[in-house]
C-alpha cells in the first residue's frame, strides 16, 4: 500500500478545523466565558418559508407511491436547471439549460473540476485564497503561481505577461478579501485568458453580495467570457443551503480546448460517473429559491447581513483598524493592530473578546498580519462583539 505522497506536502489541518478546533481548546479552559464566532462563513438565517413549504411538499411526494422519485438525472432536474437559466436571462446572460449542471455545492465542484484538466496542467491563484483551491492542487502535486493581492494592488491583482497558467482561479467578491472586481477589471481577465488559452475557474460564491448595479454578477456579462470561463455557484450564501447543500457549475459549450473538445461534455462525462446529483427533496427546495417570492426573502436575509457589516465596518472605523470589503462580499479584511501576526491578533480577541476570527495567514502569506471578520452571525450577536471591540478602545 503506498499513499499519494503529495497529501504530506500539504498544511497538517484544514484552515477552519485548525480555528474550531482552536475554539474547542478555549471554550474548555475557559467553560465561563462567551464566545461569539466571526469566522467561518456559515449563515445564521433560516430557510426562507418557500423553501422550506417546497422542502414539506417533496418530502410528502417521497412517501407516496405515485410521486416517489429515484435517481434523478446526474447533471440535475430540468426544472431547476431551467430555472436558474431564466434567473441569468433577467441578467442579460444567455444558456441553455444543460450548460447549468447541479451539484452539491461549490467547495466540491472547484476541486472535482480538476479531474476534467491534465495533470500536467499548470495553475494561478490569488495569495490570499481560499484554502480549498490550493490545497485540492496540492494534493495532485501541482505547485501554483500566485497572483499577489495586496493593499497596494487593493487586494485585486490584474492579469501581466508574467503569468503562465492553463487554469486561473477568480473568486469573486473575494474570499477572503471581500473586495471585488469592476466590469473592466474582468475584462482584462477574460482578455488574458483567451490570448494565453487559458481557463478562468470563476468562483461566484458571493455574487448575491454585489451592492452596485455597475458591477458584474457573472462573468459571462463579460464580453468572451463564455469561451474561457467555467462560472461555479452557490445556494449556501446566498439562500442559507450551508446545511442542505446545492449549486451549480455552468460550463458554456462554446469553452472548447484547442483541440475542439468541449469541457461541457467532459464536465457531464466526470459528473454521471462519480456523482449521482443532489437529492430530489433538496432540488426543489432549489427550485424555491428562484421563484419571486424566494428570491425576495433572500434580499431581506442579505440587507440583514449587509447592516452586520455595516456595523462591524463602523466600530473598526471607531478603533481607527484599517480594513478592506465588506461592501460587495459578507467578509471585511482587517490590518491586525499593533503590528501583531494574524495568530498573535486570533488569541488577542479571543482572549480580551471572546471573538472567533480567520486568522489571515490561514489564506496564504500575504494574508499575514491581517484577520477575517464575517457578517454572517446574528444581529444581536454581532452588536455584543462590536461592544466587545469598542472596549478595547479603553484598554
Ligand atoms: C469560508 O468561511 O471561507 C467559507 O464559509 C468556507 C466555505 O464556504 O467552504
Amino acid at each position: 500500500m503506498r499513499i499519494n505522497p503529495h497529501y504530506l506536502t500539504l498544511p497538517k489541518n484544514y484552515l477552519f478545523s485548525t480555528v474550531a478546533a482552536k475554539t474547542r481548546e478555549f471554550q474548555i479552559k475557559y467553560p465561563e466565558k462567551s464566545i461569539i464566532k466571526l469566522s467561518i462563513g456559515d449563515v445564521s438565517r433560516p430557510l426562507p418559508k418557500v423553501v422550506v413549504a417546497a422542502l414539506r411538499k417533496a418530502s410528502t411526494e417521497m412517501g407516496q407511491v405515485k410521486s416517489f422519485r429515484g435517481y434523478g438525472p446526474e447533471i440535475g432536474y430540468p426544472w431547476l436547471r431551467q430555472a436558474i437559466a431564466n434567473f441569468y436571462t433577467n441578467l442579460g446572460v444567455h444558456l441553455a439549460d444543460d450548460e447549468i449542471i447541479i451539484s452539491d455545492g461549490a467547495k466540491s465542484d472547484s476541486s472535482n473540476l480538476l479531474d476534467i484538466f491534465d495533470r500536467d496542467a499548470t495553475v494561478a491563484m490569488c495569495d490570499p485564497v481560499y484554502p480549498v483551491y490550493l490545497d485540492t492542487n496540492l494534493m495532485l502535486g501541482r505547485q501554483p503561481q500566485f497572483l499577489h493581492a495586496t493593499a497596494e494592488n487593493n487586494f485585486l491583482p490584474l492579469p501581466d505577461d508574467s503569468i503562465k497558467a492553463d487554469i486561473i482561479y477568480l473568486c469573486n467578491p473575494a474570499n477572503p478579501t471581500g473586495v471585488c472586481y469592476n466590469r473592466e477589471q474582468l475584462q482584462q481577465w477574460v482578455d488574458f485568458a483567451r490570448r494565453q488559452n487559458a481557463v478562468i475557474l470563476y468562483d461566484a460564491a458571493y455574487a448575491c453580495f454585489i451592492d452596485d448595479n455597475s458591477l458584474p454578477v457573472s462573468i459571462y456579462e463579460i464580453k468572451g467570457a463564455q469561451e474561457c470561463a467555467i462560472e461555479i455557484c452557490s445556494l449556501s450564501k446566498m439562500a442559507g443551503f450551508t446545511g442542505l447543500r446545492c449549486g451549480y457549475t455552468i460550463v458554456p459549450k462554446k469553452l472548447r480546448t484547442k483541440e475542439g473538445v468541449s469541457l461541457n461534455y467532459l464536465w457531464q462525462r466526470r459528473q454521471a460517473t462519480k456523482f449521482n446529483g443532489v437529492s430530489y427533496v433538496v432540488q426543489r427546495a432549489a427550485e424555491a429559491v428562484f421563484t419571486q417570492e424566494g428570491l425576495s426573502c433572500i434580499q431581506a436575509n442579505i440587507a440583514y447581513y449587509r447592516r452586520n457589516l455595516r456595523l462591524i465596518g463602523a466600530t473598526l472605523q471607531k478603533l481607527g483598524w484599517q480594513f478592506f470589503g465588506g461592501v460587495h462580499a459578507p467578509y471585511l479584511w482587517v490590518r491586525c493592530p499593533q503590528n501583531m501576526t494574524s495568530w498573535q491578533c486570533f488569541d488577542y480577541l479571543l482572549q480580551e473578546c471572546g471573538i472567533v476570527c480567520t486568522p489571515g495567514v490561514g489564506f496564504g502569506q500575504n494574508g499575514e498580519n491581517y484577520i477575517r471578520l464575517t457578517g454572517f452571525n446574528s444581529y444581536t450577536q454581532t452588536r455584543a462583539a462590536c461592544r466587545r471591540l469598542l472596549r478595547l478602545q479603553k484598554c
